[in-house]
């Protein structure tokens, strides 16, 4: 068990901020980081060419270590929307075939998804949930032959319900989809090993479970797409691409993995040393430590929660650090004002209260939220 490491926040004492899943505050060390690389730029003469590929590498592979693949299978996007976009042009549907989501995902995972059933033929199964019905199991009914592509989280962005990865893993390679992950609401917080997942292509945005400056995150590209379609024309990930007095020698040739697919201008001086600082402290924590952190004081959080009537997914559907807690249906009120005006921020998705602590949160956090709770409901 991590112990509270709110010190290394600058959180006001009298904010009790539960909505990890809007996005994290940075650590001080962070936003100390972002400064240094923001003002490398001030000073432009002190930049040398090692800057604009240094720092990548370093990302790539504190990113790639976390998820136990190797950093030729990671490119360097500003948001989940990018990674996605990229996995959805290097894919194909076609008529008779399908693309299977699930209902009410996050719209980055959504719109590429609409837009390439409409340019190759197909169609977009909504896999909706069902009452005492496994989320793993309703989207493995849809996956059989005509299926293309299956296109999930790990959690869903709205409740936290959570999708065994492995099973739908097993089942893509049975059929011959391929498997498209958007683990925004997972990495950082969940043990993942992308190494035995083995998706066709899986995104992060970092700024909420990653603690991580906003517009930065990763992107996994599985070898068997090194060869594909980057989105953009980038000159920097190209051969050579280290020689800046030789770029006019223009090639078709990438450096090797999946580096083709970086976001142009990767080497983001401010952002960077940022999101490095942070990818520096979840791995001396521990993924799992993390995890194991999170569930113990969700499982006491969602309990209390229970017991005023709110109710919340068993343990085994929810994600261990997320809770969707549904208010009772005799409550007519509007709860995050009511919140809100004592400084207790957590956030409503589809009627469901999303409640996502984390490593800054105190017993005495959750006493206010509950103390709050059971005065209004
Ligand atoms: C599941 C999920 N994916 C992605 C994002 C962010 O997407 P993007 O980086 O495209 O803005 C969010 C933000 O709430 C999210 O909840």
């Amino acid at each position: 068990m991590i112990p509270c490491q709110r010190s290394l926040f600058s959180i006001p004492s009298d904010v009790v901020y539960l909505n990890t899943a809007y996005m994290s505050p940075l650590m001080t060390s962070v936003v100390d980081a972002v400064n240094y690389g923001a003002k490398l730029k001030a000073t432009p003469w002190d930049i040398t060419i090692s800057d604009f590929f240094e720092n990548s590498e370093l990302a790539r592979n504190l990113f790639a270590d976390i998820v136990n693949v190797s950093s030729k299978n990671i490119a360097l996007v500003p948001s989940a929307s990018y990674g996605l976009e990229t996995a959805a042009k290097n894919l194909r549907v076609g008529n008779g075939r399908s693309v299977v989501i699930l209902e009410n995902q996050f719209p980055s995972h959504v719109y590429p998804w609409q837009r390439l059933v409409k340019e190759t033929g197909g169609k977009l199964i909504k896999v909706k949930e069902k009452q005492d019905r496994n989320l793993t199991e309703l989207v493995l009914e849809f996956i059989d032959e005509k299926c293309a592509i299956v296109a999930v989280p790990n959690v869903l962005w709205t409740k936290g319900l959570i999708l065994d990865l492995i099973l739908i893993s097993q089942r893509c390679k049975e059929v011959g989809a391929a498997l498209v992950l958007d683990l925004t609401q997972s990495l950082g917080a969940m043990n993942t090993d992308l190494g035995k997942i083995d998706p066709d292509f899986a995104v992060i945005a970092a700024y909420k479970w990653m603690m991580s400056p906003y517009s930065t995150g990763y992107l996994y590209v599985n070898e068997r797409h090194w060869n594909g379609e980057p989105l953009e024309g980038n000159w920097i990930s190209r051969q050579d691409g280290k020689n800046f007095s030789n770029l006019i020698n223009y090639t078709d040739h990438y450096e090797d993995g999946a580096v083709r697919f970086d976001v142009g201008e990767r080497a983001n001086f401010a952002l960077l040393p940022g999101a490095i600082k942070a990818l520096k402290q979840i791995e001396e924590w521990g993924v799992k430590n993390i995890e194991a952190t999170l569930r113990k004081n969700n499982s006491t959080l969602a309990a209390r929660l229970c017991s005023l009537g709110l109710s919340v997914p068993s343990e085994c559907s929810r994600g261990p650090h997320f809770i969707g807690a549904k208010l009772p249906p005799t409550f007519k009120g509007d709860i995050l004002d009511v919140l809100s005006r004592k400084k207790i921020y957590v956030s409503e998705r589809g009627g469901v209260l999303r409640i996502t602590p984390h490593l800054w949160n105190s017993a005495t956090d959750f006493d206010r939220l509950i103390d709050i709770l059971s005065k209004h409901i």
